[in-house]
């Protein structure tokens, strides 16, 4: 365990060699899965438990304390925060999960917890450790529907849960996070994957947390903020209503005949001062597409047929773009095809939660003709147009 500040300790456990997490998102710098213990003058709680990988070495940092829990915070149901938690209560018979209705459903879901061992927390409740005071704050949907925040009142730090976190591990065992661009990439594929499906709930809670104003603040993943406006103002950045002046364009191309189009795109935004990312399904890493979602105007899916469909990987693009719901004002598409298919269609159905005016969709068979140049040209022009319109920053 190690001392954050006066009896608050960190007992999580880095995973260094994770390499991707929700079986999805590549993790080049691993994570970690954060726990911590409180020792009050009359009771002691933990927040959060572990993986079901790391279980060993979370009770082993637990360092002989994990016998005498009174408390199990538990802020978020999902495994990799809950995993460990019937091994806790095997060890405390006696100790009470704390947590919301909501979690508590999920947590009997997933674990068969008895409904004994649950003492049910609603917005702004309190538990007294003695000297220490936790107080309760229910945020739904950041990113689970069981979400909440524990407060330690005296000490001015915040449990956060996945809110806020960061996917990376430090070799030399540092616990607080380093500020540093590193840091801030990590903390921004971490948002991109996982928090930006909830944009307007992450915009709303960032106020939650500048009123409660906690001198430190403890996410589940990541380092923890000695300085907590370092990852607000970051959030404040990466929630912002008005997206940024650049394109991002996820495409397959089988035959360079789309790819052509994408470098020709590429090539005329550019002209028209407009900041364009393109990345290539098969071989380029997904974390780096969400991250540049984040703040994009515009997306462009590029995509060739096969098998009378949409490539696969185009599909995945397209898929994985719509889910996580990027503030993306304008759609565009992109593509080849040999002898037929619906590819528009295919690609159009699979971007239902984008809130988008749709640009022009411009295929064309085999090698693209003059006319087809033409249009692409003449989209690049349309998007810096639109992005002035909206006074993309
Ligand atoms: Fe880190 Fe939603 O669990």
């Amino acid at each position: 365990m190690k001392l954050i500040k006066d009896n608050v300790y960190y007992c999580g456990v880095a995973d260094f060699g994770r390499r991707i997490f929700d079986q999805l998102i590549p993790l080049p710098n691993g994570t970690t899965y954060n726990s911590y213990y409180i020792e009050g003058s009359q009771k002691r709680a933990l927040i959060d438990t572990s993986y079901s990988k790391t279980i060993k070495e979370f009770l082993d940092k637990l360092n002989g304390k994990g016998e005498f829990i009174d408390y199990v915070i538990a802020n978020h149901a999902e495994g990799d925060h809950s995993e460990a938690l019937v091994k806790v209560l095997q060890m405390n018979p006696n100790a009470k999960v704390v947590t919301n209705k909501k979690c508590s459903e999920l947590l009997v879901d997933q674990y068969g917890i008895p409904q004994e061992k649950f003492h049910i927390v609603n917005e702004g409740d309190e538990i007294s450790l003695g000297n220490k005071t936790l107080r309760f704050h229910l945020t739904p949907w950041v990113h689970w529907p069981d979400t909440m925040f524990t407060h330690l009142v005296e000490d001015n730090i915040l449990f956060t849960c996945d809110y806020l976190g960061a996917h990376i591990t430090y070799e030399h065992g540092n616990i607080f996070a380093e500020e540093t661009q590193e840091y801030l990439l990590s903390a921004k594929r971490y948002y991109a994957e996982i928090m930006m499906p909830f944009r307007p709930h992450c915009k709303k809670y960032l106020e939650k947390v500048r009123q409660i104003n906690p001198s430190i603040i403890c996410p589940s993943h990541g380092g923890i903020y000695k300085n907590p406006d370092f990852i607000l103002d970051a959030y404040q950045e990466w929630t912002c209503d008005t997206p940024k002046n650049k394109v991002v364009i996820p495409y397959v191309s089988m035959y360079q005949n789309t790819e052509r189009m994408v470098d020709r795109l590429v090539e005329k935004l550019r002209e028209e001062n407009v900041e364009v990312h393109k990345f290539d399904l098969i071989s380029d890493d997904i974390g780096d597409l969400a991250v540049e979602l984040v703040d994009a105007a515009t997306v462009v899916f590029g995509a060739s047929m096969v098998l009378a469909m949409p490539h696969p990987y185009a599909f995945f693009g397209v898929y994985l773009t719509n889910a996580l719901r990027p503030n993306v004002k304008f759609m565009s598409i992109i593509g080849s095809y040999g002898w037929g298919g619906n590819l528009v269609g295919k690609i159009e159905e699979n971007t239902n939660l984008l809130q988008v005016e749709k640009l022009d969709y411009i295929t064309f068979k085999g090698r693209a003709k003059e006319e087809d140049i033409e249009r692409v040209d003449a989209l690049a022009h349309t998007i810096a147009k639109k992005h002035k319109e909206i006074g993309a920053r």
